[in-house]
């Protein structure tokens, strides 16, 4: 019979470990919509957009507009579910009521790849413009050996390291000044992409945007796998559901004003860039946003202001993820499916104190010394995967659970999470062969860790109600 957790009796169990050390609820609507700026928009605009445009020319952006999109339709399914089921563990608690124990361990397992190499991606992408502003601000750089892992020539990736141990320092400390260093971080970043936006189209040429659509489709298309990296992040709103004051209404909300102001910015960053110097030369090089503003200022001020930016919005980035992480690694280690340890929240700060330290202690070590190229489409392929199960989700539940309490409905229902569904798929094929290969491994050894580990310890199976039924039947006993 398949384990099947009652959207009632997460809620029921949330807000609190098993020793019954409490989380607190500190963020209001505008923390949230901060946080999912502060989780959204870092690397990959400031560095991945020239990727993007090395694909698709000038129609990157459409390839945003498709990419977000894409999102658009998730969020949707996000925001019903934000809503409805306001509990830490975002995609994974949604798949458990959704689709069952063996769907939901899977979707955490694929959050390691979200989240844990977007954290570590992040952190190197967060070095580049480390160097970057140190060499406007003082004309040094650092010494490559300790600004690049192995795989890209150097040693160690010493400050990819470093912001993850900050981020950490400050989740330890608390969510209230965690949520505040997010919101004065995302509004730096955002006074900083408008600024660029205001300098690159004072110089913008129709003339940069011809020819549009240089490899044509094909282009956008592969355009539309780079961009999506971008965007990724929106769903770590869900991850706040037990530290909002008023999750249910909020959490929606802030989904969807987050990505109406990231699909707009991206666009409008990515035309001013463009449009200011030509796709040619924005195509493939690093710190791209800050070249810009260098060539159409003629100084190098202005790009050191960019760098700035880039070095606080992606700091903010991994702070973000990385919250977000911790959350969902503690409601599954709540669930029993992965160790304890995860779940133990500090009586006095009020934080998952060892998991947050386990969390960076992990991913340093990748961002530190690995190329992380090689598995950025796995990450996408995981992150899609995700995203198509969270839609398929949304129709699951609301086949079984038609009474359930939704402060937000995915309009057009079921068209938009089929559509959801059919977008993902798409971007999944157009990662290539290559990626499906290691993802179905990937998947494999998830599914025997959870045979061997998860299946066993399952706080649901030892309770001994594996059904919706059978545990709302315990709840109301209670
Ligand atoms: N969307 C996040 C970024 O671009 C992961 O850095």
């Amino acid at each position: 019979m398949p384990r099947i957790k009652s959207p009632h009796l997460l809620v029921a169990e949330s807000g609190a470990d098993r020793a019954g050390h409490g989380l607190r609820r500190t963020m209001g609507l505008f923390q949230l919509i901060c946080f999912g700026i502060g989780a959204i928009v870092g690397t990959g605009i400031f560095v991945g957009l020239s990727d993007s445009v090395a694909q698709a020319g000038p129609a990157v952006v459409v390839s945003f507009v498709l990419a977000a999109v894409t999102c658009v339709f998730t969020a949707l399914s996000f925001a019903e579910l934000g809503g409805a089921i306001p509990v830490s563990g975002s995609s994974y608690s949604f798949a458990y009521a959704g689709l069952g124990e063996t769907t939901a361990f899977l979707v955490g397992w694929c959050l390691l790849l979200e989240y844990g190499i977007s954290i570590s991606a992040v952190a190197v992408g967060w070095s580049q413009y480390v160097d970057e502003l140190l060499h406007s601000l003082t004309g040094l750089q650092l010494p490559h050996a300790l600004a690049a892992g192995p795989g890209d020539g150097g040693i160690v990736n010493l400050p990819a390291v470093i912001v993850i141990a900050m981020a950490a320092v400050l989740l330890v400390r608390g969510v209230r000044e965690s949520a505040r260093a997010t919101a004065a971080m995302a509004a730096v970043k955002l006074a900083v992409l408008l600024a660029f936006c205001v300098i690159g189209f004072s110089a913008f040429k129709d003339g940069n945007l011809v020819p549009f659509s240089p490899a044509g489709l094909g282009g956008i298309g592969a355009g539309t796998t780079a961009a999506f990296f971008s965007y990724i992040g929106f769903d770590a709103i869900t991850t706040a559901g037990e530290e909002a004051k008023n999750p249910r209404r909020d959490i929606p909300v802030a989904i969807l004003v987050c990505m109406g102001v990231v699909t707009l910015l991206y666009c409008a960053v990515a035309l001013a860039a463009i449009g200011a110097i030509g796709g040619e030369q924005v195509a493939g090089r690093p710190a791209a946003l800050s070249y810009v503003v260098n060539e159409v200022t003629g100084s190098t001020i202005g790009g050191g202001v960019i760098a700035f930016g880039a070095v606080v919005a992606i700091a903010s980035v991994v702070l973000a993820v990385m919250y977000g992480q911790t959350r969902i690694l503690m409601s599954m280690s709540r669930d029993g499916l992965i160790p304890r340890v995860f779940e133990k929240v500090s009586p006095r700060t009020a934080t998952p104190v060892a998991g947050t330290l386990i969390v960076a202690a992990v991913f340093a070590l990748p961002a530190a010394f690995a190329s992380l190229d090689a598995v950025m489409n796995l990450c996408t392929i995981g992150t899609l995967a995700i995203m198509a199960v969270v839609n398929i989700a949304v129709l699951a539940l609301r086949r079984r659970e038609p009474a359930l309490a939704r402060t937000f409905r995915v309009p057009l229902y079921p068209v938009v999470p089929l559509l959801g569904v059919g977008f993902c798929l798409y971007l999944m094929y157009e990662t290539g062969w290559t990626t499906w290969i290691q993802f179905a491994v990937f998947l494999v050894v998830g599914l025997l860790v959870y045979l061997g580990y998860g299946r066993r310890k399952s706080t649901l199976a030892t309770a001994g109600a594996v059904t919706p039924d059978a545990t709302d039947a315990v709840l109301q006993e209670a």
